[in-house]
């Protein structure tokens, strides 16, 4: 809050008349300014732009989808491979004929990227403005300032204690029927392939109050379903300063349940070292919180785990596995999986792809290893599998997980689920789309007096490997 007050001070400028130029005039004048932003990466990023967005609209500024039309363009950009990388750098190039065309424009550089690479953005990228970190985005007023006077802004500070409770994210891409909720931001696990700690900084859990209430005021505004995000869900914990009480992810997701039955919660990203029975136990108690759950593996071979220092093995996952088949029998497991990382052997890869069998996830998001700068994987060991086995067993991975996810969907042919229905589906106006608790796309016909929003009871009468069919039923 503090940045805010000294940042409205220092906008109390001479106009050139003499005269006091006020914060509000600023903003009068900000309303025929607009910005557009783009988003890459993780869930997190996509909501993180959402309090970008909201930060602007507080100084007055308009948004626009119509990147022509932008007077500033944001990347929100995403480091975790360097295919992400190449793509970020790939738009940026787009942008020169519109800075060429429109000098005036501003361009900004958010999120992992500009954490990563710091003032080398603006070294190597001429047309970058902005360069601001994760925790930095209260600054962009001020930094933005700096740009309109001809320099270069920057802020790459990782702050301990930066939530960004008190902001009311600014919902872009709305379908009106479902949001993501921030919950915390960091990580400290140092998983030793990942370049998330260096990007995103310390662990931070926001308070319990501020997320209830943005899920109440959501479910308020029609909002059916809100999903926790966090890289870590379930090392939530928030020490309450006035009552010195902890709450805990269980007795949060209890909380976020209870706004209304009708609200369903949704949580990612599960870590297999930290998910508890007690989560399991609250999953189950409450019909509510959806039947789904991302956790995921990276790797079968407990080997290859111990060097990815994951802090779990192959039994300890086989274990949480079943504890959730135990506790919650109806619920469905993903997962994310990483090949042909460093030493990876024809042994290792079999057992990741036994453990896939064995897991039966509905889904799973599949990389071949990308060496990251400055990671302890990179720093220690040698990035020694080749390319061309990497992609070779990324695609038997593929192929693997596509015949499961077939196999899944098949056997809910017959089932009814209740759906709740986010809107049109992609190919037809005429046909709905919508996810069960189990978190599968279910499309179905149209029918009189059903809304986006609706809960409807659908049965399932056909599948592909990525979506069920089916038809309304009373
Ligand atoms: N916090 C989440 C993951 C966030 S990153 C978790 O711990 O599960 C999303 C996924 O990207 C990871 O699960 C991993 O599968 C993949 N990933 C991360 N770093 C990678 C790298 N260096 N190369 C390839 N894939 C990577
Ligand atoms: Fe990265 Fe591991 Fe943290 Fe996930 S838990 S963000 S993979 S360091
Ligand atoms: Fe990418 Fe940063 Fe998310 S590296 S995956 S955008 S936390």
């Amino acid at each position: 809050m503090e940045l805010h007050n000294s940042h409205q001070q220092e906008l109390i400028a001479e106009d050139q008349q003499g005269s006091v130029l006020s914060l509000d005039r600023d903003k009068e004048f900000n309303v025929n300014r607009k910005f557009y932003i783009e988003s890459y990466g993780c869930q997190m990023n996509f909501s993180d732009s959402e309090i970008v967005a909201a930060i602007l609209n507080q100084e007055g500024f308009g948004s626009t989808r119509n990147i022509e039309e932008a007077d500033m363009i944001f990347i929100n950009t995403c480091s975790i491979r360097e295919k992400a990388e190449e793509s970020v750098r790939k738009r940026l190039k787009d942008f020169r004929p519109l800075k060429k065309h429109k000098p005036e424009l501003t361009i900004g550089v958010l999120g992992c990227m500009a954490e990563r690479l710091k003032s080398k953005f603006l070294e190597e990228e001429q047309l970058v403005d902005i360069v601001a970190g994760p925790d930095a985005y209260r600054d962009l007023p001020n930094l933005l300032k700096k740009a309109e006077d001809g320099d270069k802004g920057i802020n790459v500070f990782l702050s301990r204690e930066e939530t960004y409770a008190d902001i009311s994210p600014m919902r872009l891409d709305e379908n009106g029927v479902t949001a993501f909720i921030s919950i915390m931001r960091g990580c400290d696990n140092m998983c030793s392939f990942c370049v998330v700690p260096f990007t995103r900084g310390r662990e931070r859990s926001r308070s319990s109050y501020t997320i209830v209430s943005e899920a109440t005021d959501l479910f308020m505004r029609g909002y059916r379903e809100v999903t926790l995000l966090g890289q870590n869900v379930d090392s939530y914990k928030w020490l309450n300063p006035e009552t010195n009480e902890i709450t805990n992810f269980a007795q949060l997701l209890e909380m976020v349940a209870k706004v209304n039955p009708l609200l369903r919660v949704r949580f990612s990203t599960s870590h297999p070292k930290d998910i508890t029975d007690e989560v399991l136990n609250t999953m189950a108690q409450n019909p509510n919180i959806c039947k789904y759950i991302h956790l995921p593996v990276q790797s079968g071979s407990s080997r290859i785990l111990e060097l990815m220092n994951r802090t779990y093995d192959r039994e300890w996952y086989k274990n949480r596995i079943q504890a959730i088949r135990q506790i919650i029998p109806d619920c469905v497991v993903s997962s994310d999986i990483i090949t042909g990382f460093c030493t990876e052997t024809t042994a290792d890869h079999q057992e990741t792809l036994n453990m896939m069998e064995w897991a039966n996830y509905s889904m799973s998001y599949m990389f071949y290893y990308s060496e990251r700068p400055g990671t302890p994987a990179a720093k220690k060991l040698k990035d020694d599998v080749p390319l061309e086995i990497k992609k070779a067993r990324l695609n038997e991975i593929i192929r693997l997980q596509n015949q499961i996810s077939h196999r899944h969907n098949q056997s809910e042919i017959g089932k009814t689920f209740e759906v709740l229905i986010e809107g049109n589906s992609k190919r037809s106006t005429d046909m709905f789309k919508g996810r069960n608790s189990q978190n599968k796309m279910i499309v179905f016909q149209k029918k009189a007096h059903y809304k986006a929003g609706d809960y409807v009871m659908v049965k399932i009468e056909s599948a592909s490997s990525a979506t069920l069919m089916g038809s309304i039923v009373n």
